[in-house]
């Protein structure tokens, strides 16, 4: 059974005293929610304080972007795996389509920065994910494949084991378009089937899969719902105490 998984992708919102207020009101609100793992992935600069204002809670986070650099090193502006692991966050999120639209990552990247977070201990979120002109074109499944293989490519079956998936269409983030439930199962089973073909069938059942894009109070329990959507990755939702709570607490 894969265990279910919600993270809130905070984007870059939140000051410092915004993350502590939204955490604290959070975690009462999911204090009983064992159903699921719950992650939150605030922005660098306050992930130390929200870690330390978690500690001991049933509140994981993830860092929203990593270095493909492992070690130390004079690269300016840039942050380690090794550096999110030591403020305490055990996932990072790796190419969401933000990061591939607007700072050029491509595959190749996506795929270091996979190895990297792996290097470091932490567990990573690949994003993948199509253009409404490529659905358009009917080619999501030619993108979103590419995607998942160069992503993932050479890597071990017991390093895929610790990965996760979102695949998050571009054309539903942040547009209120959410993909219905049957769109976004229709394309976690092709990306199920990819893992399949190219890591084996067993591994391909138990990589957690997440549905990202336009994720709400109100539509969460019909994409969980479907028997290979495995969690959310929320955006906007997940900046307000209430709703990640409500999102959370779908069952
Ligand atoms: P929204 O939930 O705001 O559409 O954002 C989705 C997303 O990009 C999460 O990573």
């Amino acid at each position: 059974m894969r265990r279910p998984v919600i993270v809130g992708n905070w984007k870059m919102f939140k000051l410092l005293s915004e993350s502590v207020e939204l955490v604290l009101d959070l975690k009462p609100k999911v204090v009983n929610s064992h159903h699921c793992d719950i992650v939150v992935a605030p922005p660098f600069t306050v992930l130390k304080t929200v870690n330390d204002r978690l500690e001991g809670s049933n509140i994981k986070t993830a860092g929203q972007n990593l270095c493909e650099q492992t070690g130390q090193g004079a690269f300016t502006g840039e942050i380690s795996g090794a550096m999110l692991k030591d403020l305490g966050c055990c996932y990072v999120i790796i190419g969401h389509s933000e990061r591939r639209q607007y700072y050029q990552e491509t595959n190749d990247i996506v795929s270091k920065k996979t190895r990297a977070a792996l290097n470091a201990g932490l567990k990573p979120i690949v994003c993948v994910g199509e253009r409404l002109e490529e659905r358009e074109n009917n080619e999501m499944e030619k993108v979103v494949g590419q995607q998942v293989y160069d992503g993932l490519s050479g890597l071990t079956e017991q390093e895929l084991s610790l990965i996760l998936i979102a695949y998050e269409p571009v054309w539903a983030i942040g547009t209120g378009r959410t993909a219905t439930p049957e769109i976004a199962a229709s394309m976690h089973k092709f990306i199920r089937s990819v893992l399949s073909k190219n890591w084996g069938k067993e591994l391909s059942e138990n990589i957690r899969i997440l549905y990202g894009g336009s994720v709400k109070p109100d539509n969460i329990s019909s994409l969980m719902a479907e028997p290979d959507i495995d969690g959310a990755l929320v955006g906007g939702a997940s900046l307000e105490a209430n709703s990640f709570a409500q999102i959370v607490n779908y069952k």
